[in-house]
């Protein structure tokens, strides 16, 4: 399929905020292309604008939606180059499967987000202020209310040039632990980049806000194990300098970060496996000191230092005490009674997880070698 460039208009000099948050800003295009009669047609890079859709479309109505989130990055010597990007287009279309969504080719979707960005090249900010955010999504865009999948799809690409994900940067974050809210159930959508889980994770994300926390370490939902950390896997470091991550499941998404991670354990000489983390295992190994350091793993987060878990008093908590946390209606300074606190390590950044992030952001940034594959090389020419 040949992409058509329509009304293209390229800024050489865009003015980037400082400092630049996550997500906010967009770049001057987009990518599109439609699915109907059984085939992706119509694939199209065309000015920033809104999507217009008709007011049965199956993604708002019955949540048939999936995304990516992947990062370009500018080197030194000013060229761009994707990270592991090919893996993000295969789990797109794993995700599809999931949610009986057509899939799209690998390569060819490599190729619109490359494109894509090519076009809007002058929007990547310099590796010392962020990176380029790359969203694709792709939903059913048909219109007939039965519960089935839609004959209609689009697929579409924005990018967003971006700072860190946590407005701290690279410090210890805090997560809240829970037997009252679930991701993600056996069987379910878990495995899936499915828009319609990050909806479940809504309410319980802003308890955890409420307390003080970033997000909630979802725990399956026996309580027994531990999942993952929001829109993060999770990882713990044992005493012996051994990273741990949950086992992948239908109920986790297999993070391309933790992928590298386990893959440079390999190459670069640390310890890193995956097990089932049972989570009263966990909280043990915390208080005993077997366990010295934890965090989260993601595209968005890269390696997220957690110093602190608070664990809710579920027992304590029924719908109406819930309520009124989330509306505010009881006082910040009452809420300590709700839940007890841990502290990983002496709550700051541990020397492995520092180790990680910096060896981690130096192959995003092209500072030191990336396996082979991980880095592509974002090409100057387009044909109009
Ligand atoms: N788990 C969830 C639920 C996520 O949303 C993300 C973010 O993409 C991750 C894990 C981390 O995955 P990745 O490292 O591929 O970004
Ligand atoms: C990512 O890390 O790319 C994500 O998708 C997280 C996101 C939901 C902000």
């Amino acid at each position: 399929m040949k992409i058509s460039y329509q009304e293209i208009h390229q800024q050489k000099n865009p003015i980037l905020p400082e400092p630049l948050e996550f997500g906010k800003t967009s770049t001057d295009h987009l990518f599109l292309m439609d699915y109907y009669d059984k085939e992706w047609k119509n694939p199209r890079i065309v000015n920033y604008c809104d999507l217009h859709v008709r007011p049965g479309t199956k993604a708002i109505h019955y949540g048939q939606s999936a995304f990516e989130g992947a990062k370009a990055f500018k080197h030194e010597d000013g060229e761009i180059y994707t990270f592991r990007i090919d893996e993000n287009a295969k789990r797109m279309n794993n995700s599809a499967k999931i949610l009986m969504m057509p899939s799209i080719p690998k390569d060819f979707q490599i190729e619109a987000i490359h494109s894509l960005i090519n076009v809007d090249r002058h929007w990547v900010p310099d590796s010392n202020k962020g990176s380029l955010y790359i969203r694709p999504f792709l939903f059913g865009s048909g219109s007939s209310l039965g519960v089935h999948p839609s004959n209609n799809y689009i697929y579409s690409i924005i990018l967003k040039p971006s700072g860190s994900y946590f407005k701290e940067g690279f410090s210890p974050g805090k997560l809240l632990i829970t037997n009252k809210f679930h991701r993600a159930a056996p069987g379910g959508t878990g495995a899936a980049k499915a828009s319609e889980n990050y909806a479940a994770s809504l309410r319980p994300g802003e308890l955890a806000r409420k307390f003080g926390a970033n997000q909630v370490l979802y725990l399956d939902v026996n309580n027994k194990f531990v999942e993952e950390a929001g829109a993060m896997n999770h990882y713990h470091v044992l005493k012996d300098g051994t990273i741990i991550i949950p086992e992948w499941t239908d109920t986790i998404l297999k993070s391309i970060t933790s992928k590298s991670v386990l893959e440079l354990s390999k190459i670069h000489g640390f310890k890193a496996r995956q097990e089932h983390i049972r989570i009263n295992d966990f909280l043990e190994g915390i208080k005993s000191g077997e366990i010295i350091e934890a965090g989260g793993l993601g595209t968005a987060a890269v390696i997220a230092p957690i110093g602190k878990y608070f664990l809710l008093k579920d027992d304590i908590i029924n719908e109406k005490t819930l309520d009124n946390i989330l509306d505010d209606k009881i006082p910040k300074d009452e809420l300590g009674q709700f839940y007890d606190e841990i502290i990983v390590g002496n709550g700051s950044i541990g020397s492995i997880t520092k180790n990680i992030y910096q060896t981690y952001t130096n192959i995003q940034r092209g500072n030191i070698p990336a396996p082979n594959g991980w880095l592509m090389k974002v090409e100057k020419t387009f044909s109009k």
